[in-house]
């Protein structure tokens, strides 16, 4: 696929236009950061979450899944290091007023504001902390403050032995969550990418000390392989290995997944050894003893964590990025979006040739049948030609023409949306049909 030259842009701009997502609170002016999921969005960001539900909770025996609430007790966060280290190191400029990351600062003009320009103008860095507070409760004082989560990990933490022993599971074994995450970043932004509220799909995997680097590599093959039944092109993904600086101290080995975006190399998901730093400091803060017993080998210790941390919106916004084109059919531009039709937002157009000779009562009767299995979509507006375009832009993988010669053999042509090739099949086989095409999909380079 050829580069596309201001691809975010015209994504934003589609985005915006085929409702897949929106600016939060636009009628106002628009909230920094924030974004809305409109119909196509939610329908993808729920197919996107039930592909990973399915890959690391219902087709697995070892893995549970949690809903944990997005408040916690506030010594979660002391435990867990963010209230004395989540933090940003940020400068003021004295002239106007704006506030920027110490380490985004140009090196050779590091007293210089980015924004005004002025000299000599910024403070010294202070500690900036990520964490969104509240209160909880009518009075708004220091002892109810109360923090919105920043990763859902630790309602993992905390709950490890009450899964363990309402699901009868053992060492190994893991805890995978989706949810909402909070962070107050300095500096949001490429649209989705960076935002203050985002959603994260994490796991956690509990292990006895020593299998640790195992399991490790274990998850890193399994979650970079993920993104590739996803449908992302594998030559757009890589490894980034945590440099010694990078790594948390605690962490005995940390990659990331990074995809290639018109920005650059970002980082999708961490993949991370965390040894039992976690359970030990929720001991140690909780004063419960949080050590596993293995009742076979009569053992007793403090289980190891190997961690799988994705974000959901910016794994979104990288489908978006990789499946957006735009080539020409029978002489008009396309734009189309190769999404797999696993996590497409609708799986098939359903349009009648012509509003006349039977075709629309037997095009409905096709829709109302295949809504039962699949989220679908019938047209019977305008051209044929157009109407295919529309639903390539959505990111739709057939297109299903009700003509003539259904009404006489029941038979429809399905048309792919990548390859553009055109199949009769007959309209009861159309729901085992697409099935069978949505398993079989892989993605082209
Ligand atoms: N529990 C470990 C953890 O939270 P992280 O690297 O800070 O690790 C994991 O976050 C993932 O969450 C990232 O790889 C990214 O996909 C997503 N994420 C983090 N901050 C985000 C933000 N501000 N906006 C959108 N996604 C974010």
């Amino acid at each position: 696929m050829p580069e596309i030259k201001n691809l975010m842009d015209k994504l934003v701009s589609l985005c915006k236009r085929r409702g897949f997502i929106f600016q939060s609170s636009e009628v106002y002016g628009g909230l920094n950061s924030c974004y809305d999921y409109g119909p196509l969005g939610v329908e993808l960001k729920r197919n996107l979450k039930d592909f990973w539900w399915k890959a690391m909770v219902q087709t697995r025996d070892d893995i549970e899944g949690l809903d944990a609430s997005i408040l916690m007790h506030p010594r979660v966060w002391e435990a867990s290091g963010h209230v004395a280290n989540f933090t940003d190191p940020m400068v003021d400029c004295t002239v106007c007023k704006k506030r920027f990351r110490a380490d985004a600062l140009n090196p050779d003009k590091p007293k210089q504001c980015p924004h005004c320009g002025s000299k000599d103008a910024l403070t010294e860095a202070r500690n900036f902390n990520l964490m969104f507070k509240t209160f909880m409760g009518p009075v708004e004082e220091a002892a109810n403050v109360v923090y919105m989560r920043p990763e859902t990990a630790q309602g993992i933490y905390v709950n490890v032995y009450n899964v363990m022993q309402a699901a009868r599971q053992k060492i190994p074994f893991g805890i995978a969550q989706i949810g909402k995450a909070f962070r107050n970043e300095i500096t949001p932004g490429n649209f989705t990418f960076r935002t203050r509220e985002f959603e994260q799909m994490e796991m956690q995997f509990f292990v006895k000390p020593g299998t640790d680097m195992q399991w490790f590599e274990y998850w890193k093959e399994q979650r970079i392989q993920w993104y590739d039944e996803l449908g992302i092109r594998k030559s757009k993904l890589h490894f980034h290995e945590h440099t010694p600086e990078e790594r948390a101290f605690y962490a005995a080995a940390a990659f990331d997944i990074e995809y290639e975006f018109p920005f650059g190399w970002k980082e999708l998901e961490g993949i991370h050894n965390r040894t039992n730093y976690d359970l030990s400091k929720h001991q140690e803060f909780s004063g419960k003893d949080l050590s596993y017993f293995d009742d076979q080998t009569r053992e007793k210790f403090i289980p190891y964590i190997v961690e799988t941390s994705a974000g959901c919106d910016r794994t979104l916004l990288t489908t978006l990025v990789d499946a957006y084109d735009e080539d020409v059919v029978e002489g008009e531009a396309r734009t189309v979006l190769h999404l797999s039709p696993r996590i497409a937002p609708i799986k098939a157009g359903i349009f009648p040739l012509v509003k006349k000779g039977g075709m629309p009562e037997a095009a409905e009767k096709i829709y109302h049948e295949l809504k039962k299995h699949f989220h679908v979509f019938y047209d019977d507006g305008g051209a044929i030609g157009r109407r295919y375009r529309r639903m390539d832009e959505a990111g739709t993988p057939f297109g299903i023409t009700i003509d003539g010669q259904t009404i006489e053999d029941q038979t429809v042509t399905v048309r792919d949306r990548d390859t553009l090739a055109q199949e009769r099949v007959a309209s009861d086989k159309l729901a085992a049909y697409m099935e069978e095409k949505m398993t079989a999909y892989a993605r082209k380079e």
